[in-house]
């Protein structure tokens, strides 16, 4: 019998109790033993709940009860999920966690402690929701040295991009019915300020280069200045604008970034809407592979919680292997060359691709960083990929 604790009974501690629950035959077959589920730690009332008598408000419990082999971390936030996955790592038992958060801050750090203990800390449900997207990396592209990893990480931004485009509503309008439709936090910041989406791109890319950028380093933009036009000028480009995070490695170096972006109609992210995730995987044996399905919600990330459980009991030895990046490891990228669809409150010498309210709209080749200085009056910018 595999005994597990789960830390935090909220939306996705709740959906993997009632997989366990539901899919106990079923789990139970692919580990060749039962998975019972014997605590949950939660400071709120759970009086009258089927799972009232597994609830424990002190983590030392489930610490020092030898029976429990697979810790997982629910809690979601910085402290004390960190705090509680270390001491449990310590204590010796493998740690399971959706929190990217925690993840890109500290993953580096509880990767080792974990190695040092001989046991294991998995985050399939970190990124891309119920996407199986580590594990791939990490045992499917083991052979490919891979250059790019790009992708819509963030369900509730391309939610309300989607919701703008389809329905001609303005950002504050599709965030309202993104926070009714459940999506959104009341607080929407870590979503439309890029900064999930920043966590999300670092794991990625600890992942595909062995370095673990510190989120803090990274440019990150969000979408809470998309205008109705900006989406317009996408269409009339032939474009899609989605918030995406990218890390890429070539002999110039390596970048990261997240910024909304016009993605090119031919680019298989173009077409990905709603709360959907797609990934972009490129390696150099494989070339280019997509990952897509659903990004957030109870059951698909408590499904990605549920396959690392799996993957623990059955006695699995994956592992990620990488250090924190040393400063300066990564740039923005900026420099380089590259497409941008601009709009200007004047023309230029060459055909806009709109013009409407006294505003055009032009694609020119310019490094992002000297985009201010060469159009100084520029109304917006997105880069194209
Ligand atoms: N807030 C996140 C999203 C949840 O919207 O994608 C999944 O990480």
């Amino acid at each position: 019998m595999v005994k597990i604790a789960i830390l935090g009974l909220g939306v996705v501690g709740g959906g993997v109790a009632d997989i366990i629950a539901d899919n106990c035959k079923l789990i139970e077959a692919q580990v060749g033993q039962p998975v019972e589920l014997k605590y949950i730690l939660d400071i709120r009332d759970f009086t009258g709940h089927p799972l009232e008598k597994l609830v424990v408000r002190d983590i030392d419990t489930i610490l020092a009860d030898d029976e429990v082999s697979i810790v997982i971390e629910a809690m979601g936030g910085a402290h004390p999920a960190y705090d509680f996955s270390l001491k449990a790592l310590q204590a010796g038992k493998n740690v399971v966690t959706s929190n990217k958060l925690v993840v890109a801050e500290f993953g580096a750090e509880l990767l080792e402690v974990a190695k040092e203990k001989g046991v294991r800390y998995l985050f399939e449900a970190s990124v891309g929701g119920g996407i199986p997207i580590i594990r791939p990396m990490l045992e499917s592209l083991a052979g490919n040295d891979i250059c790019e990893v790009c992708g819509i990480l963030n369900g509730t931004t391309n939610y309300i991009l989607t919701r703008m485009k389809r329905g001609g509503i303005t950002f504050d309008a599709a965030l309202k019915e993104a926070q009714d439709a459940g999506y959104a936090e009341r607080d929407p910041s870590a979503d439309v300020d890029g900064i999930d989406s920043c966590r999300k791109i670092c794991i990625l890319a600890g992942l595909a280069f062995g370095i673990l950028p510190a989120p803090e380093t990274v440019s990150a933009k969000g979408i809470r200045s998309v205008t109705l036009r900006d989406l317009a000028d996408a269409e009339a480009a032939g474009c899609s604008l989605k918030l995406v995070g990218r890390a890429c490695s070539s002999d110039e170096g390596k970048t990261i970034s997240v910024a909304p972006c016009f993605v090119k109609g031919t680019n298989p992210l173009a077409g990905i809407e709603d709360v959907y995730n797609g990934i972009l995987v490129r390696g150099n044996a494989l070339g280019d592979v997509m990952f897509y399905g659903m990004g957030a919600g109870k059951l698909p990330t408590a499904s990605a919680v549920v396959s690392d459980i799996i993957d623990i009991a059955r006695g699995g030895s994956m592992t990620a292997h990488w250090t924190a990046a040393p400063e300066g490891s990564f740039t923005d990228g900026e420099d380089a060359v590259s497409e941008y669809c601009i709009r200007l409150p004047r023309k230029l010498d060459q055909a806009a691709i709109k013009e409407a309210d006294g505003e055009y709209t032009y694609i020119v080749e310019v490094a992002g960083s000297m985009l201010a200085k060469n159009y100084p009056d520029v109304i917006a910018a997105y880069k194209m990929i």
